[in-house]
């Protein structure tokens, strides 16, 4: 099992244990972690956009398609990653993923019974 912290804008710390071979986008959806994915996980967006805090040197290169849709995401930065694309490795140190801004949002588009929530830390 990897342990994966995922952080979100609004402060919120989900700490999880999960199994090499998911995608941060599956381990963030099972554990109510707010990643959002407008096209479902299959990179044709990048409302999963995060950025890899700690660990990005253990995870796999990105490809080519990764790279495409990155390029129509928002502050894209040295170490993102798109969540649906990033399949976690065997041999994985500790991750810290931290969920952008546009991908929440996303996120709360998708589960707008949870829009209070936002509304009330001010995010
Ligand atoms: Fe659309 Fe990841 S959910 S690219």
């Amino acid at each position: 099992m990897v342990k994966i912290t995922f952080i979100d804008p609004e402060g919120t710390t989900t700490v999880v244990e999960a199994k090499p071979g998911q995608t941060l986008l599956e381990i963030a959806e099972d554990h109510g972690a707010k990643l959002g994915s407008a096209c479902g996980g299959v990179c044709a967006c990048s409302s999963c956009h995060c950025y890899i805090r700690q660990g990005l040197d253990d995870l796999p290169e990105m490809e080519d398609d990764e790279e495409d849709r990155l390029d129509m995401g928002f502050d894209v930065r040295p170490y993102s990653r798109l969540g649906c694309q990033v399949k976690v490795p065997e041999d994985c140190e500790p991750l810290v993923v931290e969920i952008s801004q546009e991908s929440i949002e996303t996120w709360y588009n998708e589960h707008p019974e949870h829009r209070h929530e936002q509304q009330k830390k001010g995010a």
